[in-house]
């Protein structure tokens, strides 16, 4: 129904546009103007003003802009009317005028209100029929699930009698017509024509939009009947994927915290919202949707969310594009999975919201958690199942909008891979600046294999075999088998040792031969008993080339002055290579001095504290000698 010109142009000189938009962004008083971070757009400095004075809004980050009517309109995802309607409703002010155009618009505005009037109808009989003697087994089940008559009455909750058309019958003597029946989704008709109660012998679960208004039900069944829940079908009022059940409960919590958990089922909500925690939503057990993700999006400045969700679902394909959805709309996903796979409903009751927030706290951020599931999936001792897990994860990091949260991400996924080469690293950065979602495998598998002091060493070793003295008594066995490059560091000494010289068939042999020790000690039996052994692999390629490319490059020192060259890159590549090992290990006696802590066992901390003083003041050591060459 169009309103009025005029009176449009009434509410919006009364209304106060700094209200209107504090509802959904915290701005904050500059000059003139306020001030927030763009709900429209992902920003981490605010460029989104409201002008009091002139009634406006203005982002210089993305350009949007316009009055309080467009601001609910693009925030809220309405129509203009209804934008409107909140408005008003906001700043307590009448609605404006209307004046019909045509017949048709004015009916469905009509039905549609008829259609909600209707869902507080249907919701006020489940409701009362709960309370009924008779229906004492739906009072049962609910106080033997632990929801409380406070939740029940803040949810609305109620019981459809397990009868044919008792409901039917109720709306009827409301004087309901058969057409508003059949369109409210609260009716079934039978194959005669008559009409059912589409919910029998259910708990009814109130569905509202995010104002508030009841547009649909879900029920479900007391005992193990199927299906376990029933949903209103889509109607005028109720498109399915439109809403989040709770919303309109939670959306101030949800403000407030900074961040909204998102559980799946009815119960699960239920169980957090009685035990306090408020800032959550429930997406029923569905794929998000582009739609939920901006409706979610509007309460949340810095827009972050942690899922909840049940854990044998989490590499199924909708949770998988839910990720997705979460990242390109600007969120920050963390994800928790409840210890022996209990949804929140379960944990709370079996352990109390106590540990619920604890668990909530130790919430995964997404990359790591798909790092960590690639890294269960893969095998990543082997260089193609890192490149597998790489590739696993890249699609999710070329989603993350923020260029600066995408670099972190890359970080993160070579820091948990171990992908410690200086190349890959580099390349995975590349690929998350570019958006890129995938790495060609052999980018992966070639650069993983050495870190850039690795190479280096074995440059000049090839370069100048007498060298290799001076290498392999600092490289011991400890040290090489940490090294990515270890197979061919074996292979060099075993060259060396064997007093052959370094040329291509010796070299390419002995790293053949390693690389076959190394593949068998962890592949798993079977495959590895009926493969081949001497057809190569593209990996064996790949390493056979490298060694040729050594051989290439090798170039014989032509004076003593170059052999001391040389001497010095090898002392720097072996500090490095041996920096790393202590780092390494620094590392490990601070988590060992952090538990001892924990554990309250001073003596074991401070012996742990003390070695890792000693690695310290010899990593500061070796440093020195290196500057003062
Ligand atoms: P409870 O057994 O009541 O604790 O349910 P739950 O939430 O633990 O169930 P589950 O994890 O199986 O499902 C999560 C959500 O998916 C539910 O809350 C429902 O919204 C939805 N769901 C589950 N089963 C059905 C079904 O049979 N039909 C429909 N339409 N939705 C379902
Ligand atoms: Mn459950």
């Amino acid at each position: 129904m169009p309103f009025d010109r005029h009176s449009i142009d009434d509410l919006r000189s009364q209304a106060d546009i700094v209200r209107v938009i504090g509802n959904y962004v915290a701005l904050r008083k500059r000059g003139a103007s306020y001030v927030a971070c763009c709900p429209f757009h992902h920003e981490k400095t605010p460029s989104f003003n409201v002008h009091p004075g002139k009634q406006v809004f203005k982002c210089f980050g993305c350009g949007v802009g316009g009055n309080v009517f467009t601001f609910v309109m693009r925030m809220e995802g309405v129509a203009f009317g209804e934008a409107v309607r909140i408005v008003a409703e906001t700043c307590g002010l009448p609605l404006p005028e209307t004046r019909p155009v045509t017949a048709e618009a004015e009916r469905e505005t009509e039905e549609r209100e008829r259609l909600l009037r209707l869902q507080v109808l249907a919701m006020r009989f489940f409701q009362e029929q709960l309370t009924r003697p008779e229906h004492y087994a739906a009072r049962e089940y609910l106080a033997a699930r632990d929801v409380s008559e406070d939740t029940v009455a803040a949810l609305g909750l109620g019981y459809a009698p397990d009868q044919r058309s008792s409901l039917t019958n109720f709306l009827r003597d409301h004087g309901v017509g058969t057409a508003e029946l059949e369109r409210s989704g609260l009716v079934s008709v039978t194959d005669g024509g008559s009409h059912a109660d589409r919910f029998r012998g259910r708990v009814m679960f109130p569905i509202a939009d995010s104002q508030g208004r009841i547009i649909a039900f879900g029920g479900r069944t007391l005992g193990h009947g199927e299906p376990k829940y029933l949903n209103s079908p889509e109607t005028p009022i109720y498109v399915k994927g439109r809403h989040l059940f709770g919303l309109h409960l939670t959306k101030e919590s949800i403000r407030r915290a900074g961040f909204a958990i998102l559980v799946e089922g009815y119960m699960d909500f239920v169980r957090l919202y009685q035990a306090g925690i408020r800032n959550v939503v429930a997406t029923l057990g569905t794929a998000l949707t582009e739609a939920q993700v901006r409706q979610l999006r509007r309460y949340l400045e810095t827009p972050k969310v942690v899922l909840n969700f049940d854990n044998d679902r989490a590499g199924q394909a909708a949770v998988r594009r839910s990720f997705a959805l979460l990242l390109e709309h600007g969120f920050r996903v963390n994800v928790l999975h409840l210890p022996e796979g209990k949804d929140p409903d379960d944990f709370v009751r079996a352990r109390g919201v106590g540990d619920y927030r604890e668990q909530l706290k130790q919430s995964q951020p997404l990359i790591e958690y798909l790092v960590d599931v690639a890294r269960f999936e893969y095998d990543i001792t082997r260089p193609a199942g890192r490149a597998q897990a790489v590739n696993a994860v890249l699609p999710y990091i070329a989603k993350i909008a923020d260029a600066i949260e995408r670099d972190l991400a890359a970080e993160r996924l070579a820091d948990r891979l171990q992908l410690d080469a200086a190349p890959i690293r580099s390349e995975l950065q590349r690929a998350a600046r570019e958006r890129r979602a995938e790495l060609a495998a052999e980018t992966v598998e070639v650069t993983t294999k050495l870190t850039l002091a690795e190479h280096s060493v074995l440059q000049v070793l090839l370069a100048h075999p007498p060298l290799c003295a001076t290498a392999f008594e600092a490289l011991d066995d400890e040290l090489i088998d940490r090294l990515p490059g270890r197979v061919f560091f074996r292979a060099v000494r075993e060259v060396y040792l064997s007093g052959r010289a370094f040329d291509y068939p010796a070299l390419a042999q002995a790293v053949a031969r390693w690389q076959r020790a190394e593949t068998r000690s962890d592949a798993t039996g079977q495959s590895d008993f009926f493969a081949a052994d001497d057809a190569p692999t593209p990996l064996d390629l790949e390493m056979e080339n490298y060694v040729a490319e050594l051989l290439l490059r090798a170039e014989p020192p032509e004076d003593d002055a170059q052999v001391e060259r040389y001497r010095a890159i090898l002392e720097d590549g072996l500090l490095v290579l041996q920096q790393r090992r202590i780092e390494q290990q620094s590392t490990a006696l601070h988590h060992l001095v952090r538990k001892a802590v924990e554990a309250n066992d001073e003596a074991l901390a401070l012996h742990h504290a003390n070695e890792r003083l000693r690695l310290k003041r010899a990593r500061l050591m070796a440093l020195s000698k290196r500057y003062q060459r």
